[in-house]
């Protein structure tokens, strides 16, 4: 089995089931999202982000390693009654078709290896909103592991050649108490063009 799938299977097994919140660049922007169109929700954990896709009125595909995540986003959907497309995977194995997505939703995980596959599998004009924790964090929360946390202006860096609609990346400036911090947001549109 691969190790993060006994990771995450386990983590999700003890987590008590709550009802998941979308993620603050869904949330902030959800203005920006098209009414119709195929989503996909990468590393979807519990599927928060998907259900949110889902009342927009977009087609829905959520992915994740976990089958434990991915039940239990089953039978959430199910309750809500939204149809959503979930499949375990590991996500690094299998590239996405390129040109297949209107909306890419990533949140709380960073391969970085997979961005230009991420930028190749939105149709031109689609949205990728990303979200995850940085280095320079303000209080304890998210990942330690440094390999897992964005350097300044790293989904700048990493998503170039996107045309960037929201960037969001506070780090350490002003009064620590107030803001966004820990993490950084980028909504971003694929060119006609590419
Ligand atoms: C921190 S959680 C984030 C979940 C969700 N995106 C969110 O923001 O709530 C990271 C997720 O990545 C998934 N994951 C880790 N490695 C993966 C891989 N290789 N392929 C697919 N999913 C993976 C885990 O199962 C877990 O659900």
């Amino acid at each position: 089995m691969h190790p993060d799938k006994a990771k995450w299977d386990r983590i999700y097994s003890e987590r008590k089931p709550t009802d998941p919140q979308p993620a603050e660049v869904l949330l902030q922007n959800r203005h920006l999202l098209p009414k119709q169109g195929i989503a996909l929700d990468l590393a979807c954990g519990l599927g928060a982000n998907s259900l949110l896709l889902a009342e927009q009125g977009l087609e829905v595909h959520a992915r994740d390693i976990s089958s434990v995540a991915i039940e239990r986003l089953d039978r959430l959907a199910k309750q809500r009654q939204r149809q959503i497309h979930t499949k375990v995977l590991d996500v690094k194995s299998q590239p996405l078709q390129p040109n297949s997505f209107d909306v890419l939703v990533v949140t709380h995980f960073l391969v970085r290896e997979m961005a230009d596959e991420l930028k190749a599998g939105l149709k031109p004009g689609g949205l990728l909103f990303y979200q995850t924790y940085c280095r320079d964090k303000v209080f304890a929360q998210g990942p330690s592991n440094p390999d897992y946390l964005l350097k300044d202006n790293e989904l700048l860096q990493l998503f170039a050649g996107l045309k960037v609609r929201v960037y969001r990346e506070e780090s350490l400036l002003g009064d620590h108490n107030q803001g966004w911090r820990n993490q950084a947001m980028l909504v971003a549109e694929k060119p006609n063009e590419v």
